[in-house]
């Protein structure tokens, strides 16, 4: 039995040329044990009739915010409580705008903005609206918001371009329903814990177009995550601009600099337990400069002068609102061990995974990981293990940790 068996989900379609999958995913849905509520916002209906998705759903298909039969049944606010999931497939540009703005002009907008139901959305648009700041700031809004993100895919675009924007194919938008049903439904370890987890590397602006950054690719802050969020740990993810795509199922904070996420990290306290696993950039400018800095005629380079950032992991271990348990990491080109222990002293972090990240290690990037995990009771070396391997240990020692 697959975690949507016996599941509600009310399937809002918005306006595109995507909507047509919206009927294949209605399909899957219940085919996997499912039932299926569709609505469609007013330019969805360009695309699919009411008619066919709500035959294949057997639910009719609801389109009007004052459909007053329908209102005076269940209402608006009922309806988008009803359910188990609320999937929102194809998200256009102008419907993630206005779920990030909580605009609610239509029954669509009115049920995500009235739900206490989890969001999942699936963007679908023209690659240059997908890149656009606007989208860009919309979607980090909603993923912040706590909204689960599927997609885009790159590919050839139905416009003729070519790059993300194409909705997610509906059988991963199924298995990412599936995903996030099998989580809520683990019996984790970790259940009723909330973690903080920082991820990636950060980056500090010299002038407009240049930064000081580092090569962290985040996989193994996001495995981490993954692995929390699978023993059923609550998890705010901050990162960095990293590589990697971001974990299914936590609140996600997107951040730049060493500075934003010092603030994100302190913003998501009270938290159980926290794990440093960001390469935040020790220094930034002294100064920003607005503009962009120019070569001198006689090719003296500038002087870039820099301030310290913030510790995080220092200030959240000696910080007020201290979590139970802080752990960091170290990465270190030589004495490994030494360097290690003597930053978990220093910095009052209960616990360090200490790695070493010399260019013959292959970790920085890498899908593999070496550890020693010290904690106040020694050292504890670990076999050289995928990074996701890494995650689940780690999350299994938490658990123990916590007497799970
Ligand atoms: O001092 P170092 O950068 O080697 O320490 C690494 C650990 O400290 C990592 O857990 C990293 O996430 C954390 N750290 C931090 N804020 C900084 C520097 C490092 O949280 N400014």
């Amino acid at each position: 039995m697959t975690g949507i068996a016996g599941k509600h989900v009310l399937l809002i379609v918005t306006g595109g040329i995507a909507a047509y999958k919206a009927l294949e995913l209605t399909r899957l849905i219940q085919k996997a044990g499912g039932t299926v509520q569709p609505i469609l916002t007013r330019a969805a209906t360009e695309f699919v009739t009411p008619l066919s998705i709500g035959t294949l759903a057997g639910h009719a298909a609801l389109t009007e915010l004052f459909d007053l039969t329908r209102e005076a049944e269940i209402g608006h606010i009922e309806l988008s409580r009803s359910a188990d999931l609320i999937v929102v497939a194809p998200a256009s540009a102008d419907f993630l705008a206005k779920m990030a703005q909580g605009h609610a002009d239509d029954l669509a907008s009115t049920t995500v903005l009235a739900t206490d139901t989890e969001i999942m959305i699936a963007p679908a648009m023209n690659v240059r609206m997908w890149e656009a700041p606007a989208t860009r700031r919309n979607v980090a809004q909603l993923r912040s918001d706590g909204v689960h993100v599927v997609g885009p895919d790159e590919g050839d675009m139905a416009c003729g371009e070519f790059g993300p924007g194409r909705m997610a194919e509906p059988q991963a938008i199924l298995e990412a329903i599936t995903a996030h049903f099998d989580a809520k439904a683990a019996r984790g370890r970790l259940k009723g814990l909330k973690a903080v987890v920082t991820s990636g590397p950060t980056r500090e602006w010299i002038d407009p177009v240049r930064y000081i950054s580092n090569e962290s690719s985040g996989r193994q802050g996001t495995a981490i995550a993954k692995a929390l969020i699978a023993e059923g740990a609550e998890v705010v993810f901050v990162t960095g601009p990293a590589k990697a795509p971001r974990p299914a199922g936590c609140r996600i904070i997107e951040v730049e600099t060493a500075l934003e996420m010092d603030a994100a990290v302190q913003d998501a306290l009270p938290a159980d337990f926290a794990v440093c696993v960001a390469a935040v950039a020790d220094w930034r400018m002294a100064e920003a400069h607005d503009q962009k800095l120019k070569k001198t005629p006689d090719g003296t380079p500038p002087t870039l002068e820099l301030t310290a950032n913030p510790d995080i992991l220092a200030g959240l271990s000696q910080g007020d609102q201290r979590p139970r348990l802080v752990i960091g990491f170290a990465a270190e080109t030589e004495n490994l061990e030494a360097n290690a222990a003597r930053k978990r002293k220093t910095k009052g972090c209960d616990w360090i995974l200490a790695n070493d990240v010399s260019a013959q290690s292959g970790t920085f990037g890498g899908p593999e990981n070496s550890v020693i995990l010290l904690t106040e009771s020694g050292a504890e070396p670990w076999p050289s293990l995928p990074k996701s391997k890494v995650g689940h240990r780690l999350a299994a020692r938490i658990a123990s940790h916590f007497g799970r």
